[in-house]
């Protein structure tokens, strides 16, 4: 074994179970016997999947989910351009094969594999079982960044939703908040708000405009019921091996805001409904962002903020999260600091902004003894990357370049997500929509009504209609999950009795919505 061989194998050995991500390379050789590992006890901390367009990343992304199915852990992918769906299917086993050419410079045998798959979709736009959120679970600050919104307009739709929560009008779909905000905006509805602080009729048109692209562009589709589950991503198949989820979202690639807004809605899903587990031997669920730039881009500061703290604080409930995307500098660094796994594929040089990105990515990096990273990265081949991970004790292992491993199941779209998906029990839970008692027809009811008193704004007492409201509908069943939940909500005697009461009901929806809000009280 060549020292380079020994060094590296030394660095990276792991006791527990890893993924393989492949084999040392140094001046151009890939040396077999230098093996890249990451500990699975490692996955929670998170990482860094970059590099320029055609690298490698989504292999890349697949070899990490293929190993952490195999090692029982269930994953989400985001599969942007529909390029993951072949996970299920065993790759190709003819030796001139990509794979098996790959695995054969790699000193490893190669055995085509297929993987235990779930496809889901936003909302049912394409081929996968519909995943849904309601407009109230989703909370104000998701749905700002999904609407473009700015601080002001935030602020506006905090408040809206404040009103929803304290009037027990459940925002189920985006008819729902178009109602609620022209209620808010007539004579009755600022009646209504004051004292607690006021909307501008301008905002409100702001609002109500932008919600028209989000209508027409999937929301749609995706706001509404049944919510999904988000437990449902936690699964494993019968032969212990982790599901993965695909997210199948190349019939939204061109609604950027929508999917990476609803990819981050379900990382907080997971946030909330999760009870803390502490440092595990696997995590529970590793969820890959792909074009996770998105997410970043135009966020206001709240919001980045938010997703800070959801990352920071989502490892510790055995989630870890891997952001797929060009370069790092798409990343905030409050966030970047807190990716501990870090595979960088080739990166551009062509321009002086180019230059500039490079110098920036080394800039965060380990330094080096054996290579010069500035040199290096544009020229690393497709599949290569420079790799730096955390090793059992939560060290940064030293930088080293890799040939990555190959993907065992099928590099190319499956060719039949809609029998799958057909076959699916999640189908059956989630396939059909529903349509509830919800705020519009409230709202509709209570604006025929306009000749009757209004209501106290001491005590603002729900309508009788909304006596009628079977609410809060997703509450119950995701507090079971949480032991927080489970004092509330299987409480009995007196204080079962008053969070069973209308007022609890309230309260306990403004737990259980929206972390981001959460997250707000508790920083
Ligand atoms: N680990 C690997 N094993 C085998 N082939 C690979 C590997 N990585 C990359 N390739 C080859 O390179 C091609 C491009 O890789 P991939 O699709 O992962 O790039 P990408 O960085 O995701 O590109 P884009 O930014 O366009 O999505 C693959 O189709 C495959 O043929
Ligand atoms: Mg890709």
């Amino acid at each position: 074994m060549s020292d380079f061989a020994a060094d590296i194998t030394k660095a990276y050995a792991v006791e527990g179970p890893y993924v393989d991500l492949g084999r040392g390379v140094l001046d151009d050789e890939t040396h077999p016997d230098a093996m890249v590992r990451v500990p699975l006890a490692m996955m929670n901390r998170h990482g860094l999947v970059a590099g320029a367009t055609g690298t490698g990343k989504t292999r890349t992304l697949q070899v990490l989910a293929e190993q952490l199915s195999a090692g029982g852990v269930a994953c989400l992918v985001a599969d942007v351009k529909g390029d993951l769906s072949g996970i299920a299917d065993p790759g190709d086993p003819s030796p001139e094969g990509a794979a098996a050419k790959r695995c054969a410079k790699l000193g490893v045998p190669f055995e085509p594999t297929g993987f235990p798959v779930e496809y889901l979709s936003l909302g049912g736009i394409g081929a996968g079982v519909p995943v849904r959120a309601t407009v109230s679970d989703f909370g104000p600050q998701l749905l700002a960044k999904i609407l473009g919104a700015n601080e002001t307009q935030e602020q506006s739709l905090q408040l809206v939703f404040h009103y929803a929560d304290t009037h027990e009008l459940p925002l189920l779909d985006l008819a729902d908040l178009r109602a609620l905000l022209q209620f808010l905006d007539s004579d009755a509805g600022k009646a209504e708000l004051e004292g607690i602080g006021g909307l501008s009729s301008a905002t409100v048109g702001v609002l109500l405009r932008s919600l028209i692209g989000l209508e027409t562009g999937g929301g749609n589709e995706f706001f509404g019921e049944p919510q999904f589950d988000i437990t449902d991503l936690i699964r494993t198949a019968p032969d212990g091996r982790g599901v993965i989820s695909c997210l199948e979202l190349a019939g939204v690639q061109d609604r950027p805001q929508l999917f990476s807004t609803a990819l981050m809605w379900m990382l907080a899903e997971l946030f909330e409904t999760l009870p803390e587990a502490g440092d595990l031997p696997k995590p529970k669920l590793v969820f890959f962002f792909d074009e996770a730039h998105l997410l970043f881009a135009d966020a206001t500061d709240a919001f980045l903020q938010s997703v800070v703290q959801t990352v920071r604080l989502i490892r510790s409930k055995g989630v870890g999260v891997f952001f797929v995307t060009q370069t790092p500098k798409d990343v905030p660094g409050d966030v970047l600091g807190q990716l501990g796994n870090r595979v960088q594929h080739a990166l551009r040089a062509f321009t002086p902004d180019d230059a500039k990105a490079l110098r920036a990515t080394v800039g965060t990096f380990p330094k080096s003894d054996i290579y010069d990273l500035e040199e290096l990265l544009p020229k690393l081949g497709i599949g290569e990357a420079i790799v730096t991970v955390l090793d059992e004790d939560g060290v940064p292992t030293p930088v080293v370049q890799t040939k990555l491993s190959a993907p065992r199941a099928r590099m190319a779209p499956t060719d039949d997500v809609a029998a799958a998906v057909a076959a699916s029990p999640l189908n059956a839970k989630y396939g059909t929509r529903l349509d509830n008692q919800s705020a519009r027809e409230i709202l509709a009811a209570r604006i025929e009504d306009a000749t009757a008193p209004e209501p106290s704004p001491a005590a603002p007492a729900p309508t009788p209609d909304a006596e009628h409201v079977p609410y809060p509908r997703k509450a119950p069943s995701r507090r079971k999950r949480t032991p927080a939940g489970d004092a509330v909500g299987g409480g009995t005697g007196a204080i079962g009795d008053f969070l069973n009461s209308r007022q609890g009901k309230t309260l306990q929806r403004q737990v259980v919505r929206g972390m981001f809000d959460l997250l707000r009280k508790k920083l």
